[in-house]
């Protein structure tokens, strides 16, 4: 007789806290409709449509040709700790050490490493809404509590004020990103220097993702927190990606810049997880970074011009009013102004979307901020002009 094993499975309360990702659910729910033969939009999606430029797969092949493909040294390859390093350096003159460099199975990993190897029960962990769907969860498993600032009233730019406020004796951490998922805002580098000298004065820990570090539009410039002078770096973390600069996604190739210390405990972290990212990902990655760079250019071009375009047809949409993205490729619209009888929050926007218009769209929730949506313009003009079609069609319906 076979035994239901998975009916009452005594699933652990760290993980009985957790939510599942909201995004790669969206995303699943896409990829479903589309096996099924209907004729999606999707603008669920937070990867790339572009696909990995050709020197980084080549490098990917050598490697695999020359051997590379034995377990590396849990913090990644000499090789590809040196061109982030070198990287840094041309970029932002930041003077980091190989001891306070490693490579992860994506930025998640690095976030992951850094908040479990920081964070004791109790521990409270500052973040703005609205915010990436993976950080409460990862301070959650580690036991700590999440503490949200609202950031609305400032068109969800945080600022050095919001964070003060937030402060009490309990605070270990904060988490930044900007530019922002969901929201696309970023913060200033003058705000972000005020930020990081109030929680330099107060000791608190900070990670800086800057998973979207390249894709930003002027007049917003380029920030890295690895400017900063070093007295305001000695609580960071950096956590990057190779997943959105270089179209990388399924690599699964991050890293962390962080003190000798912080970096060491994450090691441990990382040794009995995942032992150290994929040997051939790591080859393919120091290329990205040492190679020519035209095509991060010219995906940034290809995403300012959807930008322009979705942003002006958002506009012509009744009922959606939608901030100005500064950074990464998603568009936030504020959908309050369609609700009524028919829906009457941004879950059923979507859900009603994708049962009438056959259309995906990220519902506010997972991120903190009911009454608001995700579009990601990772997607190609054509699809864009369907789907803002597709909206527009379902929000007259209501
Ligand atoms: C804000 C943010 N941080 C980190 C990541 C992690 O990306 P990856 O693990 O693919 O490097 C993502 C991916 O969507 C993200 O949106």
């Amino acid at each position: 007789m076979t035994q239901a094993v998975t009916s009452n499975f005594p699933v652990s309360e760290n993980v009985a806290r957790m939510n599942p990702s909201a995004t790669l659910a969206a995303m699943q729910a896409a990829e479903a409709m589309r096996a099924a033969g209907v004729n999606v939009v999707d603008f669920g999606a937070g990867e790339p449509d572009f696909d990995t430029p050709d020197n980084i797969k080549q490098a990917a092949a050598e490697a695999m040709r020359a051997g590379q493909t034995k377990y590396t040294p849990t913090a990644g390859t000499r090789v590809l700790q040196q061109a982030i390093i070198d990287f840094y350096e041309r970029q932002f003159e930041a003077g980091y050490d190989r001891s306070e460099v490693m490579a992860t199975s994506g930025g998640k990993q690095a976030i992951f490493n850094a908040i479990v190897s920081l964070i004791n029960p109790g521990d409270e962990v500052l973040m703005a809404k609205p915010y990436w769907v993976t950080f409460p969860e990862i301070v959650v498993f580690a036991r700590g509590v999440p503490v949200f600032i609202e950031t609305e009233e400032s068109g969800f730019v945080l600022n050095a004020d919001q964070v003060a406020r937030a402060i009490t004796p309990r605070t270990k951490l904060i988490i930044l990103n900007s530019p922002c998922n969901p929201s696309g805002r970023v913060i200033a580098s003058g705000e972000f220097r005020k930020i990081m000298e109030l929680l330099s004065d107060r000791g608190i820990y900070v990670v800086s993702d800057e998973c979207y570090l390249r894709f930003v539009y002027p007049p917003a410039e380029v920030f890295s927190a690895a400017t900063l002078p070093h007295e305001l770096r000695s609580r960071l973390c950096i956590a990057g990606s190779f997943s959105k600069t270089y179209a990388m996604t399924g690599w699964r190739l991050g890293y962390a810049l962080a003190s000798r210390e912080w970096t060491k405990a994450m090691s441990k972290v990382q040794s009995h997880c995942t032992s150290n990212p994929n040997s051939i990902a790591q080859s393919a990655a120091a290329e990205a970074l040492n190679g020519p760079q035209e095509s991060v250019g010219a995906m940034l071009a290809e995403y300012t011009a959807r930008r322009g375009w979705l942003l002006d047809a958002l506009k012509e949409i009744p009922g959606l009013k939608c901030g100005e993205p500064e950074g990464a490729f998603y568009a936030f619209p504020d959908v309050r102004g369609c609700f009524g009888k028919t829906v009457r929050t941004s879950a059923e926007f979507a859900q009603k979307l994708l049962e009438q218009e056959q259309t995906v769209v990220t519902d506010g929730l997972g991120f903190g901020s009911e009454g608001y949506v995700r579009l990601s313009y990772a997607t190609s003009m054509e699809q864009l002009e369907e789907g803002v079609k597709r909206i527009k069609r379902f929000v007259e319906s209501l």
